[in-house]
């Protein structure tokens, strides 16, 4: 990660869900790994220790659901943008209800919500990259074109254009941004060039976060979080 302390860019809140137990034997994943469920556990808690102490958010805390493997995921249920959160309809239908315990919550956050109804379109958070200027959404094998026309009625301010997803799973799981000057990269070879890159920027600084359970059920570190901006209400 790299940025600063205040604020972590424009947003004020989060919303994460604790991992349930049948993330382990259960979440979808794309290669069959094994998971250490107490150390994705730690791994998590770590990661939401950060967004509370390190980057100052309001951190909302949803409980885990045993029949949802993958609702620790948050990032792909909803899409928040301004006062504005349009809950997705994610690609695998497995993971449809987990868009419920979000939709309460960013009610209470008085957000104004936006539901993609329509039941040919699909759309996980993980393939939708804000810049702060536009929209870019990845056409995977979650996400169709139908799902980016939605995104793109509901925020219509900015530009939204698509890219095509052919390896990993979401456009995030390999190029994410966090915020303004706050870069999220993983481990992986492509990522690790992209770093040498962004290395080179000056006023940077790297907070260092493992992933290492959690990305074998195919979660970056983006997919655990939803980041809303609320300073002009609060
Ligand atoms: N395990 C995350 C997903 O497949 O949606």
């Amino acid at each position: 990660m790299a940025g600063v302390m205040t604020g972590f860019g424009n947003f004020t809140h989060a919303v994460v869900r604790a991992i349930p137990s049948s993330l382990a034997k259960e979440a979808l994943r794309m290669n069959v790994l094994d998971v250490d469920l107490v150390k994705a556990q730690r791994e998590h808690e770590v990661y939401v220790g950060v967004l509370k102490h390190k980057l100052g958010l309001q951190v909302i805390e949803l409980p885990a659901d045993e029949s949802l493997p993958d609702c620790v995921f948050v990032e792909d249920v909803a899409v928040v943008c301004g006062d504005t959160a349009l809950i997705t309809r994610p690609g695998a239908e497995s993971r449809r209800k987990e868009t419920e315990a979000m939709r309460r919550a960013l009610k209470e956050l008085d957000l104004n919500i936006v539901e993609m109804s329509d039941e040919n379109a699909t759309l996980d958070g993980g393939d939708v990259l804000f810049t702060g200027r536009e929209f870019f959404v990845g056409l995977s094998k979650r996400t169709n074109q139908k799902g980016a026309e939605i995104l793109a009625d509901v925020f219509k301010d900015y530009a939204v254009s698509t890219v095509p997803v052919t390896d990993g799973l979401h456009l995030k799981s390999f190029c994410s941004m966090g915020g303004p000057g706050l870069i999220v990269i993983g481990t992986s070879e492509p990522a690790q060039k992209a770093l040498k890159v962004f290395e080179k920027l000056k006023d940077h600084m790297l907070i260092p976060v493992s992933n290492m359970e959690k990305v074998k059920v195919d979660g970056a570190l983006t997919c655990c979080s939803v980041l809303i901006n609320k300073k002009a209400k609060v």
